[in-house]
């Protein structure tokens, strides 16, 4: 047998919003000034109560395995939580804590799909779904979905992409990359299908509390029982509490479904670390007002970006409702060339805006979005006016 690495792990393409803040950074590690609209996590401190609590669970001797399917102080907060914020009951027996949201995903994936298994995600979507359904054996198919409707597919154009290979529905609300919030009515829509049909909806509420004032976020899995009984809600305090670095993600849902992902979780992690998971249970119980603060503070930065992209000829955007990002629709100026590079896709724009402007952001074909850079606003204030200003120099020297 020669050696090598599989066709599995061949056919993963890596993240490409990694890859972009990777390059940002290595640029401004060589002295270069570049400002960063491509990272997905919030610039915030860690709140002093949460870091106050890593440290004391330390000292508490917290410093072993815990419970595969996590600590039971943890998951308690997290029924707690899920109660509270969402109008949602669970038993312990019904969460599990992962290595961050994106592990509960894998997880999810891995329990759920069979070769062949079809999940049905909209698109523009977050870079790892595609990945993680193929890595775990399942086929991704896609609704696309336009900016004139804020990126969210009709019913309908759902309906029709159901075939009786369909094992799950990837929803995400609030939306990564396009800060849109799926509204009751077509949450509902989808939960019909999937009580008709017979799949699971793998709900990805991450953003949750990010979320602006005029609107309020509502989980499929509270529609009803059938639906509930369908539903894998996936959470964590990466972005809520800026722990990103804490690795602390959680699902529930149904009883067999949450024990498959623990026997796997068994057999191939163990739970995550121990000291992260007492800091993640004082962050879900403390009083929330640090959340509030930091939620005001992206409110006020996305109408500042939004409106200075609007106001660069050639460029525009629509108004995110929720989460950090942005969605700058660039392709007006699709055949423009930059230092006599001609800029055919969203790639080569965002490469150029890095290189030329010493702006970094994600090109939208990563999100499955062409014409499109996502950027993150979870940067200062300051940040963002200097990164507007370059954006806008770069459009306007484009021959
Ligand atoms: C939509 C979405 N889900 C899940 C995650 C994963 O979050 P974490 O693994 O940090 O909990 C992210 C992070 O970027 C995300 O954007």
């Amino acid at each position: 047998m020669p050696l090598g690495i599989s066709e599995k792990a061949k056919n993963i393409t890596p993240s490409a919003t990694f890859a972009m803040d990777a390059k940002a950074k290595a640029m401004q590690a060589a002295g270069e000034s570049v400002i960063g609209f491509a990272a997905g996590e919030p610039d915030f401190d860690t709140p002093v109560t949460i870091r106050d609590a890593m440290k004391d669970a330390l000292d508490r001797g917290m410093t072993r395995y815990s419970a595969v399917a996590g600590t039971l102080e943890l998951r308690g907060a997290i029924v707690e939580k899920l109660k509270r914020d969402n109008g949602l009951t669970y038993d312990v027996s019904q969460i599990i804590v992962s290595n961050g949201a994106k592990h509960s995903l894998y997880n999810t994936f891995f329990t759920l799909l069979d070769d062949g298994d079809e999940v049905i995600i909209p698109t523009p979507c977050w870079v790892s779904y595609p990945e993680m359904v193929k890595m775990t054996g399942g086929v991704p198919v896609f609704v696309p979905a336009c900016e004139k409707d804020n990126f969210i597919p009709a019913p309908t154009a759902i309906a029709a992409a159901i075939t009786p290979k369909t094992k799950a529905f990837v929803l995400t609300s609030p939306n990564n990359p396009n800060g849109c919030i799926w509204p009751e009515s077509t949450l509902k829509a989808i939960a019909e299908l999937a009580v008709k049909h017979g799949f699971y909806v793998i709900s990805d509420e991450i953003y949750e509390s990010l979320i602006n004032s005029a609107h309020k976020h509502v989980s499929i899995a509270s529609l009803g029982d059938e639906i509930k009984a369908r539903t894998i809600v996936i959470n964590g305090v990466s972005k809520t509490y800026a722990m990103t670095g804490f690795r602390i993600g959680y699902a529930a849902g149904p009883k067999d479904v949450i024990q498959a992902m623990i026997d796997a979780q068994s057999q191939a992690t163990s739970a995550p670390n121990t000291p992260a998971q007492h800091a993640a249970a004082v962050a879900l119980s403390m009083p929330q007002d640090c959340v509030e603060s930091m939620r005001l503070e992206f409110e006020k930065r996305r109408d500042v970006i939004v409106k200075g992209i609007n106001a660069i000829a050639g460029l525009s955007c629509r108004k995110p409702e929720g989460a950090f990002y942005v969605m700058m629709n660039v392709s007006a100026l699709m055949g423009k060339r930059c230092a006599g590079v001609p800029l055919d896709d969203c790639a080569a724009f965002a490469d150029a805006l890095l290189t030329q402007g010493k702006v970094a952001t994600v090109p939208g074909n990563a999100f499955m979005a062409e014409g499109f850079c996502r950027l993150s606003y979870a940067t200062s204030m300051e940040n963002i006016l200097e990164g507007l200003r370059r954006i806008e120099a770069f459009v306007k020297a484009l021959a």
